[in-house]
């Protein structure tokens, strides 16, 4: 295949003639695909249907004697603190086992720095100014987090094995108004990467000029592999305590991915004295999180041979997704050189990066074509992705013959839309 910027003009022409008859044929077809956000798909909630039965009339007493019907335990059950910081790899002391989303103990753990400040220092509302780091591309909502709370983003590009290291040091080196930086450690949201040992180590042990600098480690997809192998990731809140900043990292997880997204269990997870401060706090928004859900959870997953067990059919329902994906963009694609894309071992997402210009035209002729993908842009603060090339693909929720049509649709306008930036 030749690469389409060697095309002479009468070829890119030919070319289009072509596009232009598959994209009549497609719009013909009335698709409605939705290809937008990483949900499980059908077939994986039913996997975790069983877990209904997990609590019932006979089965809601937890260990300690702890009715779980009634209000209480504050931070958690001890079965799910135990389980869940064999999962978040933490002692049972580190982990505070919360609602039902991450995003929601994310979010709360940065409005509490705002507003009352963390172990280190006091309220970042109180500052000037507040500047996170975020590593891109990345996960929309986490930016919106701090789109929300006034926190100011710098974007850091994202390389294979993590952020920008040299760029995330010098930045936070001299500039004591930058106060943390999220990270997606493991199959990260969108580009699949995992943070190699060394990007651990230089994260655990830089110099900050803020004393109260928070990593936000977001261990979303840390069991999420489609089936080659098991990743690993250091483990963040070891390297940091060797490096005399165990209050440094947050980390968060949930079962969003593993169970029901929405009726799941979160958690947080950091060292002893972060917990007691989190404790502090969480004592005045609840009395207490849903333990009936906690000890479903448990009696469901039981143990991590259980949840790995559970977590492999999950992998071959995804993996067929992303492998129909990546077929589909081989196929079209491969040596015309207007697009690279990623092949994940793991998580929700296929990230790829066309030609400059190119992303935003591609997802709106798409959305015409009946084809929605995740808006251009989300994938960066404020939603402006500078070169206008970034498109996450997320495969997990259609079927697999929908991921296929829809991945085609994908290239033909890809290819429709970079042929005519290279005519003009
Ligand atoms: C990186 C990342 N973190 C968090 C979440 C949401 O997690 P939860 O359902 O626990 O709020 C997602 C969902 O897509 C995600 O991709």
């Amino acid at each position: 295949m030749t690469a389409y910027q060697s095309l002479s003009k009468s070829q890119l022409l030919s070319t289009k003639t072509g596009l232009r008859e598959e994209i009549e044929v497609i719009r013909a077809s009335n698709l409605a695909l939705d290809m937008t956000r990483g949900k499980p798909s059908n077939e994986q909630l039913d996997l975790s249907l069983s877990m209904f039965e997990c609590v019932g009339k006979d089965n809601y007493m937890a260990e300690d004697n702890v009715d779980c019907r009634n209000y209480g335990g504050l931070d958690g059950l001890i079965e799910a603190k135990r389980f869940f910081a064999e999962y978040m790899e933490v002692a049972e002391t580190e982990i505070i086992i919360g609602g039902n989303a991450s995003l929601n103990m994310m979010h709360d753990a940065m409005s509490i720095a705002m507003l009352h400040g963390t172990t280190s220092a006091g309220p970042w509302v109180k500052d000037e100014e507040v500047n996170f780091l975020c590593p891109v591309p990345g996960y929309d909502r986490h930016f919106a987090i701090c789109e929300h709370l006034g926190i100011k983003m710098i974007p850091v590009a994202m390389a294979d094995d993590g952020p920008d290291m040299d760029r995330v040091e010098a930045l936070v080196k001299d500039d004591e108004t930058i106060k943390g930086v999220w990270c997606v450690p493991k199959y990260s949201n969108p580009t699949g990467i995992c943070y190699s040992d060394e990007v651990v180590e230089r994260l655990a042990t830089m110099t900050t000029a803020a004393k109260d600098f928070r990593i936000f480690w977001d261990n979303a997809y840390t069991v999420h592999h489609l089936g080659d192998g098991y990743a690993t990731v250091k483990d963040i809140l070891n390297e940091c305590r060797g490096a005399g900043h165990e209050d440094r990292p947050y980390l968060f997880g949930s079962t969003s991915k593993l169970t029901f997204p929405g009726s799941g269990v979160a958690m947080m997870a950091g060292s002893e004295n972060n917990m007691a401060f989190f404790r502090k706090h969480l004592a005045f928004q609840t009395i207490g999180p849903d333990k009936l859900n906690q000890l479903r959870h448990v009696n469901f997953l039981k143990d991590m041979n259980g949840l790995n067990e559970h977590m492999e059919k999950h992998a071959q329902l995804l993996k067929a997704r992303f492998d129909a994906v990546q077929n589909v963009l081989e196929s079209r694609l491969a040596g015309k050189e207007i697009a690279v894309w990623s092949r994940p071992k793991g998580g929700y997402f296929i990230d790829l990066n066309a030609l400059p210009g190119v992303a935003q035209k591609v997802i709106s002729m798409a959305s015409e074509l009946g084809v929605k993908l995740t808006p251009a842009g989300a994938t960066f603060p404020y939603g402006n992705d500078p070169e206008d090339k970034n498109i996450r693909i997320a495969p997990s929720f259609p079927t697999v013959d929908e991921v296929s049509r829809a991945t085609e649709v994908l290239c033909v306008c890809l290819e429709a839309v970079t042929v005519d930036i290279l005519l003009k």
